[in-house]
């Protein structure tokens, strides 16, 4: 007989709606509760399956829920995404009928023996510095806060001109060539790589290069990566100077992944990027300590509604230039 009152086993496809609803709710009930004023995820319940979609794609099968084993309810779920040297950790959610009760400490143990059962030196997540639940639950599993973010938001004017920044007619769509390139920056500059993502995020519906991965888990809804767009910043020598990922989708508009040798780079990026968002709103996860890149976004009318940290679970080396997280796809 099972010690836990509840069932572990991966998400599959005939959960999604029920797992958009249990993410929907967990989200807006949590932040209503601590004085957030209004639903954290606007669109419609469903769809937030946003995310099953594109992460069961990317590495189908790396997902955790808990379900009631009295009456087979989800509790809980929790998606994991394995890459070169690291493994990352997110969206975390469990209903609040089965908050603390376990639940989310059984999933990030779970992706912590996988992370170590699979010789990972580090599992990386970004939290909420402001939710003192899932700040717990991460700090007592032994993740430690690395960096401070400032969680900014652009309502992007449908015809303000916004300044210009110095580099952006370096910045162009990627492109299947740039995607090893991509792999080398970040290394530089964050210590790890993550092709499939950037590689996900480039290819356009109908090319070739798709990933071999999930042919079955990409026909679940139509063309999730089409959400998704990639840029980059070319320097003289034709390399990769900075990449920006962003996503713009009812249940998130959001710009990151974002990895950049400087502050500048990584503006010019953002400001070739605002086009995308033109009419909407945007949200920035953007290191405190990167000054430039406050102060421009303040100038472009950012203001703040969060503040996130990394944290990571064992080995991490300071970042050498910009890394501005997402939360899909899920930064390492
Ligand atoms: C964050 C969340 C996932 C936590 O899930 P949960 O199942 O309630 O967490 P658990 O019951 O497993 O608790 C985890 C640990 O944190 C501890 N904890 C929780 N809140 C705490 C607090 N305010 N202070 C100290 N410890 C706390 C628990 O005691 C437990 O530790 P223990 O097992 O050593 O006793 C849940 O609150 C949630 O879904 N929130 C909304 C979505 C969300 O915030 N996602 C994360 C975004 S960053």
């Amino acid at each position: 007989m099972s010690s836990k009152p509840f069932l572990l086993r991966p998400l599959c496809d005939s959960d999604v709606l029920e797992y958009a609803e249990m993410l929907y709710t967990s989200f807006n009930a949590w932040y209503w509760k601590h004085g957030w004023g209004k639903d954290y995820f606007g669109c419609r319940p469903e769809e937030t399956a946003i995310f099953y979609d594109i992460y069961n794609d990317l590495t189908p099968g790396h997902s955790i829920a808990a379900f009631d084993n009295n009456t087979g309810r989800m509790m809980g779920a929790c998606f994991y995404h394995p890459r070169e040297y690291h493994v990352s950790l997110g969206i975390m959610s469990v209903h609040p009928d089965y908050w603390r009760r376990g639940v989310g400490k059984a999933m990030v143990d779970h992706i912590l023996s996988f992370t170590q059962e699979n010789n990972y030196k580090a599992c990386r997540l970004v939290g909420s510095a402001i939710n003192m639940n899932s700040f717990s639950l991460y700090n007592r599993s032994g993740f430690i806060p690395r960096v401070i973010h400032n969680d900014m938001v652009i309502n992007v004017s449908g015809d303000n001109p916004y300044t210009h920044a110095p580099g952006e007619d370096r910045v162009r769509d990627a492109a299947i060539k740039d995607v090893s390139g991509m792999g080398d920056l970040e290394m530089e500059v964050s210590g790890i790589r993550r092709e499939r993502d950037y590689r996900y995020a480039i290819v356009r519906p109908g090319e070739s290069a798709l990933l071999s991965e999930s042919p079955k888990a990409a026909c679940v809804r139509k063309n999730p990566r089409e959400v998704l767009h990639a840029s980059v910043y070319e320097n003289d020598q034709k390399g990769i100077d900075g990449f920006m990922i962003s996503v713009k989708h009812s249940a998130l508009n959001m710009m990151g992944p974002c990895v950049a040798r400087t502050e500048e780079i990584a503006i010019a990026l953002i400001r070739r990027e605002l086009e995308r968002f033109r009419g909407t709103w945007v949200l920035f996860v953007v290191p405190v300590e990167k000054r430039k890149m406050v102060e421009q976004l303040y100038k472009w009318g950012a203001v703040n509604v969060e503040t996130h940290l990394k944290q990571v679970w064992g080995e991490f080396q300071p970042f050498k230039g910009v890394n501005m997280p997402s939360f899909l796809p899920e930064t390492g």
